[in-house]
């Protein structure tokens, strides 16, 4: 009989057990969007890898660099955006093509071909007076420090596509 009595569950056991169940119930409850808000951009697959048209034609790309744009899907945190980029293009000696990005290795500014009347034939940054040669290198004792990225690139049915902006070691 006392042994019976041992075995039974206390009305005060019996509340501790259920708060303690439903309590946890509920913070588990809670916590699971939280976590799964606070890391769902680290859940998502890269979108960068992707090739987008630069709406060009090969047979239209020529030795003279040349500006186009193209738009990509740019995912930052939550936040979903499309994004317009620029990019000279144009057929290198050896007939392949080469995509720079003109965002310019010093701070950020953008550079044009051909832009500044006292350096033709260059890629110039209007900010600080930053100089690159035609394959995208920087000239030495101007601001930059690395020549210009250059974007992956591909030809699909006649079209060039832009990738990633790959980053090049300094000259
Ligand atoms: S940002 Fe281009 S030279 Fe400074």
């Amino acid at each position: 009989m006392s042994e019976d009595k041992n075995k039974q569950v206390s009305r005060r056991q019996f509340l501790n057990y259920t708060l303690t169940g439903v309590g946890g119930f509920m913070a588990a409850g809670m916590l699971a969007p939280m976590v799964r808000f606070a890391i769902d951009p680290v859940l998502q697959p890269e979108a960068g890898g992707d090739f987008v048209s630069a709406e060009i034609a090969e047979e239209d790309i020529t030795t003279e660099p040349q500006r186009v744009t193209f738009k990509v899907e740019q995912v930052d945190a939550w936040y979903e955006s499309t994004v317009e980029k620029v990019a000279w293009v144009y057929k290198q000696e050896d007939g392949s093509i080469i995509a720079l990005d003109p965002t310019c290795t010093h701070l950020g500014c953008i550079v044009g071909w051909d832009s500044n009347e006292d350096h033709p034939d260059h890629f110039y940054c209007p900010c600080h007076g930053g100089l690159y040669t035609k394959d995208g290198v920087n000239v030495p004792n101007t601001p930059p420090t690395a020549p210009l990225s250059v974007y992956e690139q591909k030809i699909e049915n006649g079209i060039l596509y832009l990738g990633k902006s790959i980053p090049r070691e300094e000259a």
